[in-house]
């Protein structure tokens, strides 16, 4: 298929120094997958190219979600009420465990697939549960959805429940070399990512194993990392020999590498120790704002992450995070910035609209590439959104519908989805 086309509309995109390019009424194109740039008009060598037209509605990069749990989606917005220690028990757990049927998983990952197809987000790096049957139904019904993801079947063989953990480092280990078997070759867009849930669901055996299939297969890691002080404090105990959490990552080589970064969700509490030891793997930190309000784990750094280079996206944590909502994460991350300005340390500068849509589309979308951006060359991730319904009393700029358009999303429809100018919605 040919993936040759011109999109019609108002185009916003981020480029690297987080500022927003702001360009109304234009054509955007996409050749062969890719984006060529924004014009002003059809140029000559594009003029057969088919012409979608969505004049007055806002185009913009589509939306990365570098962290998120899909066994949990379906119980999201419930059991709120507890630390993140609790909650992982009395309701991550129980309801991870019945993915070991293949008929529930098949159900309740439909529901996920689904909403996730409808939703801001093109690209994303998702937790499956321990179950390799699962993982795979997963990963069938991912690739249906046209979007782009990595998928990791959970490794965890301590400290788990009785119906949800892994017999021994050992077993852990065979099977995902089993699930990575099954799915080789499987999928186009659907790719595997060894997930070993945290350092206190692995024991260091297992962690020893994952590094060693890591370096086998080139593959990538995605994990939690210093999310909440009870965990961070059994960390230490658990890792005597690392001088943070981070380092208990680095010591079993799980923290990847230019070329195969891993990703790490949180970083609550990342001191300047720990964000040294990320930068020098090229981790990325996932920032997940939602989950970190649900669950009273804190607010993250992310003034100072930004402004020390370290790559950074925007994650939903499902279902520490209630919601998929990719915007809704924007806003979130504004606003708990505010809190962190307002109630931790003043000479830190509260996020900006420009800081969160950077996040949300280029600073996540790196973790695939070139993506996130409207910057020629790159792969063409496109949403359409209609913002017609939020009425003004006066003519607002595209950056001020933009940023209107974040805080009441639920008033705006996404009218087209394309990923790498594959158009799924
Ligand atoms: N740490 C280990 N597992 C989890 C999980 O499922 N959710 C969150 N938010 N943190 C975790
Ligand atoms: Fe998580």
């Amino acid at each position: 298929m040919k993936l040759d086309f011109v999109l019609k509309g108002d185009v916003l995109f981020c480029t690297e120094d987080r500022e927003v390019q702001t360009v109304p009424d234009v054509f955007l194109i996409c050749k062969n997958g890719k984006c060529e740039g924004v014009f002003t008009d059809i140029p000559e060598q594009y003029k057969d190219f088919p012409v979608e037209d969505h004049t007055g509605k806002l185009i913009v990069p589509g939306m990365t979600d570098l962290h998120v749990h899909a066994p949990q989606y379906t119980y999201r917005g419930l059991g709120m009420d507890m630390e993140l220690l609790d909650w992982l028990n009395e309701n991550a757990f129980p309801e991870e465990s019945r993915y070991s049927d293949a008929e529930y998983a098949k159900k309740a990952y439909a529901i996920f697939t689904e909403d996730l197809k409808n939703s801001f987000t093109t690209r994303a790096c998702i937790f499956g549960t321990l179950h390799r049957e699962a993982t795979e139904i997963l990963m069938d019904q991912l690739e249906e959805t046209g979007l782009i993801t990595y998928v990791g079947k959970v490794n965890m063989d301590r400290n788990g429940s009785e119906s949800l953990s892994e017999e021994s480092a050992e077993v852990s280990a065979a099977e995902t070399r089993k699930w990575l078997d099954d799915i080789n070759g499987r999928y186009k867009r659907t790719m595997p990512i060894l997930t070993p849930r945290f350092i206190p669901s692995c024991s260091d055996e297992l962690m020893k194993e994952i590094g060693k299939i890591a370096e086998e297969k080139g593959l990538r890691v995605q994990s939690h990392l210093s999310e909440n002080p009870s965990e961070i404090a059994w960390v230490k105990e658990l890792v005597p020999a690392s001088e943070n959490y981070g380092d208990a990552y680095a010591l079993f080589n799980a923290l990847g590498d230019e070329k195969h970064p891993a990703v790490m969700a949180h970083c609550v509490y990342t001191d300047e120790k720990e964000l040294a030891i990320l930068k020098a793997h090229h981790t990325f930190i996932a920032h997940c704002p939602d989950s970190n309000l649900n669950i009273a784990s804190g607010i993250a750094p992310v003034r100072t992450f930004l402004e020390s280079g370290v790559s950074i996206g925007l994650g939903s944590d499902v279902a520490g995070g209630a919601s998929l909502s990719l915007v809704q994460a924007m806003v979130h991350a504004i606003q708990v910035s505010k809190m962190y300005w307002r109630h931790v340390d003043q000479d830190v500068k509260p996020l900006q609209f420009k800081d969160s849509f950077y996040m949300a589309t280029l600073g996540g979308g790196k973790y695939f590439g070139k993506t996130g951006s409207f910057i020629p060359g790159y792969e063409f991730d496109a949403l359409v959104i209609d913002d017609s319904a939020l009425r003004s009393m006066r003519e607002l700029t595209l950056h001020e519908r933009a940023e209107r358009m974040i805080y009441l999303s639920g008033e705006c429809s996404i009218d087209a989805k394309y990923v790498a100018g594959k158009k799924i919605l």
